[in-house]
């Protein structure tokens, strides 16, 4: 008989993290996801069916809320395999503007949720050889403007999961950090505003972008084959690669694009 592998995303309740938590239950996986919103959680949980899952409803950027994810894991399926750290929100403000608790709430959230869900889910992943991905974005590798906290979490992020990478290196867990470029979801919605209020609406043209499913998919590949990082669409992997070789260039370039926003805050 063969083992039932469990996969654990955060965040499970909208576009990527959605994705993902379907993907892996499709590859045969019981999967388990938290969120906050009762409603969006229903409708994945209706999605699953049948399918072995488990939804909870907590914080990502609460240290308890992460054991406890843990725990009721390995209550219900005895196992860890796979470890996404997904849950993420955005901002949208200028620095001299954005009230500190932003900033804060962008790194309990980003950054120290995913501290937290990998240091209760690392014994269990070790003892599986399991594999880790975290849900980076381009803003971990090129900052933009008016993003500062969500940049700053995302190079927390990353800096941290680099570590890491090469301390489990020799024991088998692999460390996925994925960076995904503009991807249609919530995420612009729900943004904070200086007053940390979620904007609400989007200031890009979502349909313009990469879908979550082909996210997941992708994510999925490269945690099979072992890879350490997935750089996603064109102009994400021309950011990374611009800001290497012409960095000032590409400052004046990136102001201009997000200057073209509407009810952008740039001066
Ligand atoms: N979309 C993009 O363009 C893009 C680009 C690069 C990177 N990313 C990254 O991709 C990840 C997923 O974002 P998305 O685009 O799929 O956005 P999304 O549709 O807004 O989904 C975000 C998910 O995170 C959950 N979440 C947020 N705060 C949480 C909290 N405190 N506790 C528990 N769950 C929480 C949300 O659940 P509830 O709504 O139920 O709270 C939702 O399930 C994020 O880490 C984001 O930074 C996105």
């Amino acid at each position: 008989m063969s083992i039932q592998k469990v996969a654990i995303i955060t965040g499970g309740s909208s576009g990527i993290g959605k994705s993902l938590v379907l993907k892996y239950a499709n590859e045969g996986y019981a999967v388990v996801f938290t969120g906050r919103n009762e409603n969006r959680m229903a409708q994945v949980v209706s999605e699953l069916g049948e399918r072995p899952h488990l939804s909870l409803e907590l914080n990502a950027g609460d240290k308890d809320d992460n054991k406890k994810m843990v725990d009721e894991t390995i209550k219900k399926f005895g196992r860890i395999d796979v470890l996404v750290c997904n849950a993420g929100i955005s901002m949208r403000a200028l620095f001299e503007e954005v009230e500190l608790d932003v900033f804060k709430q962008l790194m309990d959230i980003n950054f120290y949720g995913a501290i937290y869900a990998t240091k209760f889910a690392l014994p269990h992943l070790l003892e599986s050889k399991g594999t880790i991905i975290a849900i980076s974005s381009i803003n971990g590798w090129r900052s933009t403007p008016a993003r500062t906290a969500y940049s700053s979490s995302k190079f927390a992020m990353q800096g941290f999961f680099e570590a890491l990478r090469t301390e489990v290196m020799t024991r088998d867990v692999n460390v996925l950090v994925v960076c995904p470029g503009f991807t249609s979801s919530n995420i612009r919605n729900a943004a904070l505003n200086a007053d940390g209020q979620a904007q609400g609406e989007s200031p890009r043209d979502e349909k313009k972008m990469m879908t979550p499913d082909e996210v997941a998919q992708r994510t999925y590949t490269a945690a099979k084959k072992k890879k350490r990082d997935l750089i996603l669409t064109f102009e994400g992997k021309m950011a990374v690669m611009l800001n290497k070789i012409i960095p000032s260039r590409l400052d004046k370039m990136i102001y201009k694009m997000m200057k073209k926003e509407p009810d952008n805050p740039l001066k």
